[in-house]
């Protein structure tokens, strides 16, 4: 029998703007059935990423263009309801890039079975692309050595907050930007850092100098614009800078000017390198199974903020640009 589900809808591209309601469309349609070799799912939660903004205005150019109408792109973790001899049983719970739908028909590629001890939620988070981020980023990127500081910026995020407990397995010292007491009190009590910095309080380079007084070794930069500028200011001979993200800027309509302190590099025989983690997806499955270990051993905790209701997608992606999400922003359906 067709299945009828919601689905929400490109409807307008964000260029130098916030995301507004007018953005999204919200559709019903009737899906056909699952012809041989595929399979009905159901959504049971969605995963939110500032990048998806990006993907909305069009300017990434490592996915596919979206158009007006297409289902919004996103992560979700779906349960098979029927499978027409799919490569997934009904039952079986999957994750990948399934898009804001609450029931779609798929063939299963690209479909990664939840197979976890961890709560499913896992797979979006610290397991999902979250965290992987977090683990290339720091260490292929920015190779961090036992004793080196590593400061990061949006250090309360999903993946700020994985970065800076992975700096402490590799016996660094960890330093987090964020913005509020609250979220930094949290940086400090309960995600690991050994030292916050409240963006929000103004004088950021002076709190970095005072909280890294032999210079920096390691960025992991989340923000860019003038975060990133104090923290080049205060690198070590010799640091990598890791550009992951640079969320300041995703709502205006330009890409950033270079930061002013980028000479810096050069007094200090620094490097900066950005990186986009899909590059090293044939890992993925080796580096889930480094970070769940990590967590059973209970080095790495890790944080979700799980908002309710499929109608509430669209102000639960708006939640990361106003810093309302404290560690993985998810969503249940
Ligand atoms: N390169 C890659 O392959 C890759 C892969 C995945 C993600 N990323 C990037 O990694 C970054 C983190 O992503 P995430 O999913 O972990 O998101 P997230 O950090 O959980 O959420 C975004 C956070 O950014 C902060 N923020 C928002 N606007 C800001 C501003 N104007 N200035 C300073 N901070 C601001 C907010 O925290 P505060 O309350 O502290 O402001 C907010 O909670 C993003 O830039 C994302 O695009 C890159």
């Amino acid at each position: 029998m067709p299945t009828t589900t919601r689905q929400w809808l490109l409807n307008g591209h964000p260029r130098g703007r916030g995301i507004e309601d007018g953005d999204f469309k919200l559709a019903e349609i009737e899906l056909s059935d699952p012809k041989e070799g595929e399979m009905l799912l159901a959504t049971r939660y969605l995963g939110f990423d500032p990048a998806q903004k990006g993907w909305m205005e069009n300017i990434a150019d490592y996915v596919a263009p979206m158009e007006i109408g297409d289902v919004m792109r996103g992560s979700g973790i779906c349960e098979v309801i029927e499978s027409n001899g799919g490569r997934f049983q009904k039952g079986d719970w999957v994750f990948g890039t399934t898009g804001w739908t609450e029931h779609l028909v798929h063939d299963g590629r690209d479909l990664t079975k939840v197979e976890t001890d961890l709560p499913p939620t896992a797979v979006l988070s610290v397991l999902g692309t979250t965290g992987v981020t977090a683990y290339c980023g720091l260490f292929k990127v920015g190779k961090p050595v036992a004793g080196d500081t590593v400061l990061v910026s949006g250090a309360a995020g999903a993946t700020g907050s994985v970065v800076g407990q992975l700096a402490n397995i590799a016996g660094c010292r960890a330093v987090g930007i964020a913005g509020g007491p609250e979220k930094c009190k949290w940086l400090v009590e309960e995600a690991g850092y050994d030292a916050a910095i409240d963006y929000k309080a103004g004088g950021v380079r002076e709190q970095i100098k005072e909280h890294c007084p032999r210079g920096v070794d390691v960025i992991f930069d989340n923000v860019g614009g003038s975060i990133l500028d104090d923290m080049l200011a205060c690198i070590a001979t010799g640091a990598r800078v890791v550009i992951c993200g640079g969320i300041s800027r995703y709502e205006t309509g330009n890409l950033p000017a270079g930061p002013q302190n980028y000479f810096n590099l050069v007094f200090r025989r620094g490097s900066m390198a950005g990186f986009i983690v899909l590059d090293w997806a044939s890992e993925f499955p080796l580096i889930r199974k480094r970070l769940e270990g990590f967590v059973n051993d209970g080095s790495l905790n890790y944080q979700e903020d799980i908002q309710q209701g499929f109608e509430n997608a669209p102000e639960t992606l708006k939640r990361l640009f106003s810093g309302k999400n404290k560690g993985k922003q998810l969503l249940q359906l």
